[in-house]
């Protein structure tokens, strides 16, 4: 066998399916003592230790105790220039885009400074085993020069793209539909495709551009299939009545979007909050995502997100941090919330639902589960070795856990960076904890 095959050896997870179709038990793939084979960065082989390590000859086998290998998560939707506004004190949604987040926006001007911060934001994704983020650049498209740029260099599959907004925020931080549909399409032209990356022409949201910048937003989706398009949708309730008086045209929220062509298999809605029936089954229709974003939805106090309605639509849904209205990078924290915020609803998330949005469901929620989410052969090896014993309470509680759903909700409950051992992306080690 060729020297670039190397195998690892841990317990071994991931998600087949979605629990919602076909019950908790048949969604995922558990090997105690598994094997994961990787040559070329791709995935060749997965599955029992003693059942592959006779066909595995002379490869290099690395060996983790107590670890459990997932796929890399999948952050759905979150802003690299607000790293270093994360956990900025006080407002709701509006206040807090005037307060903290635009000002924050502003320094994106300047390349350096871009390039400081996607260098930070890409290892605290790594430190926290996320593989694949959906990106917020901001209005600057060297800013996604900057974010691109560090991201080939590890060879990451991401998905970014250049904050369009020509209105409803200050002259510091707006294009014009002109120049937003030119700049957003040089960069497609620079950076889609190529290696890992991918582009996502990103509105702000409905507020911040004219009914013009939003034509431009679809006519960039039709003369370039396959790049996404990423925004947010029915977050918080003062921004609903506010794009009920700026497009009184239009029977509601969603309908603006859909409107100007933005809605499709690529198209990827964060929060959702208060979306009614009609909504959730043209999202449905279209092929749409949806980003649940728990810290965020918490820390902004947007409301809870009603994950059962969108089920009975069956609207894809992924997890997103939403940083820095969300309060941290680590998925296993998101998830902790995520429980939360379905307890006050009275709905139980089970431990192989949660994993299934952090891996297979944010890939199909971007179109991407032929590469990546879970350890079908053929895809992308992006992984991630959790630590079992990461903390002394961990080690504790695992310890009396009788099965793999225990074991799997306390590792949610109890997880966060201190758990990622080490972070694989395209086969390469790419983060390693002390
Ligand atoms: N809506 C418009 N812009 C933003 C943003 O930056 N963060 C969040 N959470 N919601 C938004
Ligand atoms: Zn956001």
């Amino acid at each position: 066998m060729s020297s670039s095959v190397k195998a690892y050896r841990a317990a071994i997870l991931h998600s087949i399916a979605d629990p919602a179709e076909v019950g908790a038990k048949h969604s995922y793939e558990y090997f105690e003592d598994g094997l994961l084979v990787v040559e070329d960065g791709k995935i060749v082989n997965v599955g029992h230790a003693a059942d592959l390590l006779p066909g595995v000859c002379g490869v290099e086998v690395v060996e983790y105790a107590d670890a459990l290998i997932v796929p890399g998560f999948i952050d759905t939707h979150i802003h690299y220039p607000q790293t270093g506004m994360i956990a900025s004190y006080g407002e709701q949604l509006l206040d807090w885009l005037n307060t903290y987040t635009f000002p924050t926006e502003r320094q994106f001007a300047d390349p350096a400074h871009a390039a400081d911060v996607a260098g930070i934001f890409l290892k605290e994704l790594l430190r926290n085993g996320t593989t694949t983020a959906l990106v917020f650049g901001s209005v600057h498209p060297q800013s996604v020069d900057a974010f691109f740029s560090a991201a080939e260099k590890l060879d990451l599959r991401m998905i970014a793209g250049k904050v369009m907004m020509d209105r409803n925020a200050p002259d510091y931080l707006t294009d014009t539909a002109e120049t937003s549909y030119r700049d957003s399409k040089a960069l497609i032209q620079r950076w889609h495709g190529k290696g890992r990356l991918l582009y996502a022409v990103t509105p702000r949201f409905a507020p911040t551009s004219t009914p013009e910048q939003l034509d431009a937003a679809g006519r960039l989706l039709r003369e370039h299939p396959g790049v996404y398009l990423h925004t947010h949708l029915s977050e918080n309730r003062k921004e609903i009545e506010w794009v009920k008086e700026l497009f009184p045209e239009r029977s509601g929220y969603l309908d603006v979007y859909d409107h100007h062509g933005l809605l499709g298999p690529r198209s990827v809605f964060a929060h959702g909050v208060h979306l009614c029936d009609g909504e959730c089954q043209r999202l449905s229709e279209t092929g749409s995502a949806v980003a649940f974003c728990p810290t965020s939805n918490l820390f902004l106090g947007s409301g809870l997100f009603d994950l059962a309605k969108l089920e009975k639509h069956k609207v894809k849904v992924g997890l997103g941090t939403d940083v820095g209205a969300g309060t941290s990078f680590s998925q296993l924290q998101s998830l902790n919330e995520a429980y939360k915020v379905m307890q006050l609803q009275g709905i139980k998330l089970d431990p192989f639902k949660s994993l299934y949005l952090a891996t297979l469901g944010g890939a199909r929620a971007l179109e991407l589960d032929d590469k990546i989410g879970s350890f079908a052969v053929g895809n992308e090896a992006d992984f991630v070795v959790l630590d079992q014993h990461a903390t002394p309470l961990l080690e504790y509680r695992l310890r009396q856990a009788r099965d793999l759903e225990e074991k799997l909700f306390a590792l949610i409950m109890l997880g966060d960076d201190r758990t990622v051992k080490e972070t694989f992306a395209a086969g390469r080690s790419v983060h390693r904890r002390d």
